[in-house]
């Protein structure tokens, strides 16, 4: 949820500030604008509607040069999406310019005050307050940072701001509340950015800003303190991404790219997560050890979207391999609610990016009742890293295209081990029934490999079914997740109507949708409830339903199915990486046939850092 970019140093800031909003446009792209201070001390602002583009072609007839500036790219919170609501949003004598990342919970409170006190507000945003705020304390001579660090204890909600000020043109102010920020340590210059991939062409070297801090960022020194006023000692981190992770390399889209990905993705993962000489899992868990987790009673998983049909595969894997209960839910619902937690319970939040807003209030509130929280996050440093008493990273890389695909089979991959090494601790599994399923997992990647060398069949039927509005997405079992997030990623990226369902649950309404030509992808699986599975097509292909199946057995869908998809062979517990993947291929084939952005679909943005 929009992305901040800063450089202070001695070359222009210009184009650095534009390749960083590139890099973090995903975060959103509603808007976009720069500031920087010129040579000769003067503050240049520049902000476009629409997409970066906008911004772009602006500076390019009309370029502004400075060594120091701030940048941001929107997703609209308070105010449409119009050049008025660009950031940077500035103070009424333009002394001080902010860009802000999350939401500011009192802004009516303070709206009111500001207006009563004669300020003129030129936008409908929170973030133009906080200027204002700010730029009132400069005036009554108060120091920068400190007058940064005043108001960041008047304004309640979530927060990344940076500031630029001309009357301090040397320095950058960032600060941080529940909204990540990160400052990039170069030579001779510094960063600092709402994301680590805007940073990647330019220093791995990192400092993760807290909750709660405040960092004055100038070209040879970062100095850090608490909102309180108390001095902290910056802790480096070093970046292990690679600089050209975050980039397209040749594909068309990020999506497309990191589809492509997953076979390279599952492979280091089973490398990092298991024994390659005993083939048991082995995860290299932060924090807390899986035997200590073995033995709690009970698993509450939580997450958002993608990552909460994650959440319902964990489920089944934990379940069937490691016979813990394990009970699912929409973060955003658990944060409302009072849930059985306590110390017997473990909290499973999986989440991507590790910024997610409900995902972390979810969290907070599992651990507040007296549970461990075991985070699955693929984004080191990240707010879920730090809030949980053990993590396993998924390693996917950076994730820029806004549907996930890498991260998700990453998650699923992981909570497979996970399951697994559980059940190993609890007795439920033998050391032979373990190693048969890491085999199983260790075959995934060459099988994923094959079905993308094999993807020429999903594009022809994407081809064919693009124009069509609505789609039915069926499984049972092991697959019934995956149903689910098949159907999210048409929808999200194709704008078509997608639901997914149990096949079961069918007769009990959904089944009164089905018209002649809906396409319904069916999945069929190698396990017992494949017989119920053609039952179910046997149904919407009784009713003239378009039949879309997905079988490793092909022969299980003759004469049932319009178009079959036949994927590699694989055990039951395997095989729904391999549908999730064939899926996200159809979801894009048929998005980019219909000539949606795909990497960008209108409204989304890939981290959502409010509630
Ligand atoms: C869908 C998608 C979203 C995210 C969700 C949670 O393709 O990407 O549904 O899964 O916003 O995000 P994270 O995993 O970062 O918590």
């Amino acid at each position: 949820m929009c992305g901040i970019i800063g450089h202070v140093g001695t070359t222009c800031s210009t184009p650095i500030l534009l390749d960083g909003l590139r890099r973090l446009e995903y975060r959103g792209y509603d808007s976009a604008g720069i500031v920087v201070i010129s040579e000769s001390g003067a503050p240049l602002l520049r902000r476009c509607e629409g997409k970066l583009r906008g911004l772009e072609n602006s500076l390019f007839e009309n370029p502004m040069t400075g060594t120091i500036g701030i940048g941001h790219t929107r997703w609209a919170t308070h105010g449409k999406p119009t050049e008025r609501n660009a950031h940077p949003h500035r103070g009424e004598n333009g002394r001080v310019y902010v860009v802000h990342n999350g939401i500011v919970e009192n802004f009516a409170e303070l709206r009111e005050r500001l207006l009563a006190e004669g300020c003129q507000l030129t936008s409908d945003t929170d973030t133009e307050l906080i200027a204002h705020l700010i730029e009132k304390r400069l005036d009554d001579g108060v120091k920068l940072a400190e007058a940064v660090r005043q108001v960041c204890r008047v304004i309640r909600g979530s927060f990344g701001i940076a500031v630029l000020s001309a009357t301090h043109p040397d320095r950058l102010i960032v600060a941080r509340l529940r909204s990540p920020l990160v400052v990039g340590l170069g030579e001779n210059e510094n960063f600092v950015a709402s994301d680590v991939p805007a940073l990647l062409p330019y220093t791995r070297r990192v400092i993760y800003l807290q909750d709660e801090q405040l960092a004055v960022v100038t070209r040879t020194a970062v100095a850090i303190q608490t909102f309180d006023g108390k001095a902290v000692a910056p802790e480096v981190s070093e970046i292990k991404w690679d600089r050209h992770a975050a980039e397209k390399e040749g594909f068309r889209h990020y999506m497309l790219k990191e589809i492509y990905e997953q076979p390279r993705v599952l492979r280091e993962l089973l490398a990092i997560h298991t024994d390659r000489g005993e083939r048991l899992p082995r995860l290299d868990m932060v924090g807390e050890s899986v035997d200590g987790l073995a033995h709690c009673n009970r698993i509450l998983a939580f997450g958002c979207g993608t990552a909460w049909h994650s959440c319902l595969m964990a489920r089944t894997f934990i379940e069937e391999l490691a016979r813990i209960p394990t009970e699912v839910d929409y973060a955003s619902e658990l944060r409302g609610r009072r849930p059985f937690a306590g110390p017997g319970v473990l909290g499973l939040a999986i989440s991507q990016s590790g910024e997610t807003a409900d995902t972390l209030a979810a969290a907070m509130i599992m651990r507040k009742q007296g549970s461990r929280l075991l985070g699955i996050c693929n984004v080191e440093g990240s707010s879920l890293v730090r809030e949980a008493d053990s993590v396993v990273h998924t390693h996917s890389g950076p994730e820029i295209g806004v549907a996930s695909t890498k991260a998700f089979t990453g998650q699923l991959m992981v909570s497979f081990l996970l399951a697994v090494e559980l059940g190993l601790r609890r007795g439920v599994l033998d050391k032979d029934r373990a190693a048969s399923l890491v085999r199983a997992c260790e075959r995934l990647p060459e099988q994923i490999e094959n079905l993308l060398l094999d993807s020429e069949k999903i594009q022809q039927i994407a081809w064919e079914l693009h124009q069509k509005t609505d789609w039915l997405y069926l499984g049972r079992r092991w697959l019934y997740p995956i149903a689910l997030e098949g159907a999210l990623k048409l929808k999200e990226i194709s704008y078509a109507h997608a639901e997914g369902y149990p096949a079961g649950e069918m007769k009990h309404g959904p089944i009164a949708l089905l018209e002649p030509g809906l396409p319904v992808v069916a999945l069929v699986g190698t396990g017992p409830s494949a017989d119920k599975m053609r039952a179910n097509i046997q149904e919407a292909k009784a009713r003239d339903a378009l039949i879309i199946g997905l079988s490793s057995e092909p022969h299980l869908l003759d004469g049932l199915a319009h178009h079959v998809l036949e994927l590699p062979a694989s055990r039951v517990e395997t095989e729904p990486i391999l549908h999730a993947v064939a899926l996200q291929l159809l979801a894009y084939y048929v998005a980019d046939a219909r000539g949606c952005d795909v990497d960008q679909p209108r409204n989304l943005a890939k981290s959502v850092t409010v509630e």
